[in-house]
Order: C-alpha cells, then sequence, then structure tokens
C-alpha cells in the first residue's frame, strides 16, 4: 500500500509542472488529489487539506515554494505553480474540498 502510494505520488510529481502551464483549477487540482486523497481526505501519512480557507492554501503554498517552510516534496512541487495558478488552486480547493 505504501509503495504503491510512493509510485503514484513519484508519477504525479513528474508530470504536475507540466499540467500546470495551461491547465483550468480542477484539472491542476487532480494533481494534489493524487497524494492528499479525493477531495484532500487523505487515507494515509499525507496531511488531509479539505476545509482550508483560500488564504492558508495559497501561504502554505508560497511558504514551500520559498522553502521557508520545511517539506520532503511539497517544496518541489510548489516551485512548479505561478502565484496565478496558486491562488486559483487555493480557490478551487478551499470552495469544493469539504
Ligand atoms: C507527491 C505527493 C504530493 C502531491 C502531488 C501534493 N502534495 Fe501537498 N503534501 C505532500 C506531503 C508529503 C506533505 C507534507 C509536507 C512535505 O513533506 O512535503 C504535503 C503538505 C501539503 C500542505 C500542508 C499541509 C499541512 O497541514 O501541513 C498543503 C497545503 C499542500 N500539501 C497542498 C498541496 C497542493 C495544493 C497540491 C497540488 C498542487 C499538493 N499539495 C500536491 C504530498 C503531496
Amino acid at each position: 500500500m505504501i509503495r504503491t502510494t510512493t509510485a503514484a505520488c513519484a508519477t504525479l510529481l513528474a508530470v504536475a509542472p507540466a499540467a500546470a502551464q495551461n491547465a483550468s483549477p480542477q484539472l491542476l487540482s487532480l494533481s494534489c488529489a493524487g497524494c492528499h486523497g479525493p477531495g484532500g481526505h487523505s487515507p494515509g501519512p499525507i496531511p488531509s487539506i479539505y476545509g482550508r480557507s483560500p488564504a492558508a492554501i495559497a501561504e502554505t503554498m508560497r511558504a514551500f515554494r520559498s522553502d521557508q517552510r520545511p517539506a520532503t516534496v511539497m517544496n518541489r512541487i510548489a516551485k512548479g505553480y505561478s502565484d496565478a495558478e496558486i491562488d486559483a488552486l487555493a480557490r478551487e480547493i478551499a470552495a469544493n474540498w469539504r
């Protein structure tokens, strides 16, 4: 189970920055759901991210992107997203992940 999750996440890690180029917020958030669980309800050790405000999500993503917040993978993932994409993702996740 853990091995499967790791393999799936490694694949998502590889495609996430490329997918971020021209994707809708819904499409962008699919790569997040691959690790954080459907609707942000994580089934495993990765933190759940549903029920957060857009500001909290965007702030956390920017802190990962600038390496101000320590991370194993999120700092690399966050670097694949522009400010506009982070704001769009944060709005999408806050509005629809409950
Ligand atoms: C490869 C798996 C993976 C993907 C894909 C992924 N995350 Fe994460 N995320 C993690 C892990 C693991 C952590 C814990 C911090 C760390 O070790 O990097 C985390 C932490 C977070 C946190 C902080 C949660 C907390 O309470 O500490 C947020 C917010 C977050 N991710 C948002 C996102 C968003 C938005 C996306 C899609 C753009 C995304 N993540 C994609 C694995 C992933």
